[in-house]
């Protein structure tokens, strides 16, 4: 596919406009006509596009019929050319590599995208450095990672037909990014494919966030009430359903507070005391050891642990009590040990959880209340299942594999190609090549799939049965124009009300 699908408003609104309260900052809603005038307002700018270096990373089949994803360096200079490969190509084998886009991947191609930057690295305090997209972040908060240039960006884009997906890469080595019309990562070690797969979860399937806390909930995986379920197709147990889960938000916060020896960060909530078990979740960057900070709920120490590999990139914790939290007033604390780390150590969110009756919700697809920056009650499938919400989960729920699905497969056909040869006797062979799914699968994946194949004749209602489920059909010499039907089916699509998972057309006998 050759059309940048989602160029919008960031373009139009400055970006750092934006709500405040994503966890990796996320434009929200994006239309098709939107794309449009964007695209038209972007061709009269005329900006040039920078020259770019083409590489393939992954590629299954033509642009034409495959949704390409291609990095964009920004702030790597001449000389780090090979460190951006070598980035672009480890984000790409960790989101596609038995996990996350896995099953979906015969309909993708990776690319990488080089020019050079004048500077190394991402802009800082709202400015941009020497690059060529001009990525920074608002502070020094790792959270939101902006682009200064999105009509460069977009130029680029559409300078190639390997750009569907236009996703910058930033070379630096923390946390940080954004969704949306431009996929924004980092180089991060420890968080840069996580936000990768979140961010593009966001950009495809178009669905909202899942965690607490944050301001869009929309989608596939979102409804605003237990009546207007979308995802009803999924739920594990359908005899107990609408059974809302039992969970309260009592504290939630974004301080992005820089931490200090002298005095403690401290909030408090108030419980009623009615629930089973509890969480605290929250994340903190620039602390390197379980000394450096004391994390306490009522004066007790909860048992934080550093993650040794994060170093003093940001990272969240979740840490849960099997006990309910007593009914009244409650105080959760942030305490730094270690003075080095006074300008460094910053506490980013915190939140806590109440939860009903526990039982194993790994897997379970029902519905579980989420709660937004003004504590706003929407519903979601799975409690921590999904990458949507739970940053270190590499998989989707079921209802945004779904999505996933068919947001990918809507602009693409289930034949790659169809040849016609003529036969000596006069009939005519023709072969479709399907997209490699199902049983035409490279690498086999852990789901049931299958391909139905109906071949018609003249009369486009008459079913050649001996040639159904075969990819050629031998058309006789009599016959001017002749149909064929592909279907696709996985078990990871359940409901595809337009279906996008069938083909179906018919062709003239080239010959005739
Ligand atoms: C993906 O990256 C994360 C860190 O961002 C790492 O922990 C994980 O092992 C990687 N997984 C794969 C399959 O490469
Ligand atoms: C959200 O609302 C619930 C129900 O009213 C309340 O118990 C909880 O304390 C509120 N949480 C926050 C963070 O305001
Ligand atoms: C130390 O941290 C506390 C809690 O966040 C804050 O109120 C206080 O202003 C900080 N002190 C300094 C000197 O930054
Ligand atoms: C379709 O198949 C024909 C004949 O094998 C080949 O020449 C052509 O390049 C193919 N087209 C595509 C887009 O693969
Ligand atoms: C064609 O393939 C589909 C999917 O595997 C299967 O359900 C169907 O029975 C097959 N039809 C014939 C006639 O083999
Ligand atoms: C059509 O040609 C292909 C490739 O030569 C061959 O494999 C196939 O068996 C032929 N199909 C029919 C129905 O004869």
């Amino acid at each position: 596919m050759s059309t940048i699908k989602y160029l919008l408003a960031a373009v139009a609104a400055a970006p750092f406009a934006l709500g405040q309260f994503c966890e990796h900052q996320w434009e929200g809603a994006f239309s098709a006509d939107n794309a449009d005038n964007i695209r038209k307002l972007q061709e009269r700018q005329n900006t040039a596009a920078p020259d770019l270096e083409i590489l393939p990373l992954i590629v299954n089949g033509p642009s034409s019929n495959r949704v390409d994803f291609i990095f964009l360096g920004d702030g790597y200079t001449a000389e780090q050319r090979d460190k951006f490969i070598a980035d672009a190509t480890s984000l790409t084998t960790n989101i596609t590599s038995g996990q996350t886009f896995a099953d979906v991947l015969p309909l993708m191609n990776f690319w990488a995208g080089f020019t050079p930057s004048a500077q190394s690295g991402v802009g800082v305090g709202g400015r941009p450095l020497d690059t060529v997209y001009g990525l920074y972040r608002d502070g020094t908060e790792l959270r939101g990672v902006y682009y200064a240039k999105p009509e460069v960006a977009s130029a680029a884009c559409r300078s190639t037909d390997t750009c569907d997906y236009p996703i910058l890469l930033g070379n630096d080595p923390y946390y940080g990014g954004l969704g949306g019309t431009f996929t924004v990562t980092t180089a991060s070690p420890g968080n840069g494919a996580s936000v990768l797969r979140h961010e593009l979860g966001h950009s495809i399937i178009g669905v909202g966030e899942e965690y607490d806390g944050g301001s869009v909930y929309r989608g596939v995986n979102a409804a605003q009430s237990a009546n207007s379920i979308p995802w009803k197709q999924w739920y594990t147990d359908p005899a107990t359903e609408p059974n809302i889960q039992r969970t309260n938000m009592p504290f939630q916060a974004y301080p992005w507070t820089l931490l200090n020896t002298t005095r403690r960060w401290q909030a408090t909530f108030n419980s009623a005391g009615t629930y089973d078990t509890h969480l605290l979740q929250f994340s903190v960057s620039g602390v390197t050891a379980s000394t450096d900070l004391l994390v306490e709920i009522d004066g007790k120490d909860v048992g934080w642990e550093v993650n040794p590999v994060i170093g003093v990139d940001r990272w969240i914790y979740n840490i849960n009590f099997e006990e309910a939290l007593s009914p009244g007033q409650h105080v959760l604390s942030f305490t730094l040990r270690n003075k080095a780390l006074e300008g460094k150590a910053q506490l980013c969110n915190a939140e806590v959880l109440e939860y009903g009756e526990t039982y194993d919700f790994e897997e379970f697809h029902g519905i579980f209340p989420t709660f937004s920056a003004s504590n706003r009650t929407t519903y979601r499938p799975t409690n921590r299942l999904c990458l949507m919400r739970t940053m270190q989960s590499v998989d989707f729920c079921d209802a945004c594999m779904e999505g996933l699905w068919l947001s990918l497969m809507n602009p693409l056909s289930l034949i790659d190609n169809i040849t016609q040869a003529a036969q000596p006797d006069g009939s005519t062979n023709v072969t479709v090549d399907l997209l490699p799914l199902a049983q035409f699968r490279q690498v086999p994946n852990a789901h049931a799939e299958a391909y139905t194949v109906f071949w018609y004749g003249e009369d486009e209602d008459v079913v050649l049965d001996e040639f159904t489920n075969k990819t050629s059909a031998l058309i006789d010499s009599s016959t001017t124009e002749f149909g064929v039907e592909v279907r696709f089916w996985t078990e990871q699509v359940r409901v595809d009300n337009n279906q996008v998972l069938v083909f179906k057309e018919r062709y003239s006998v080239e010959s005739k």
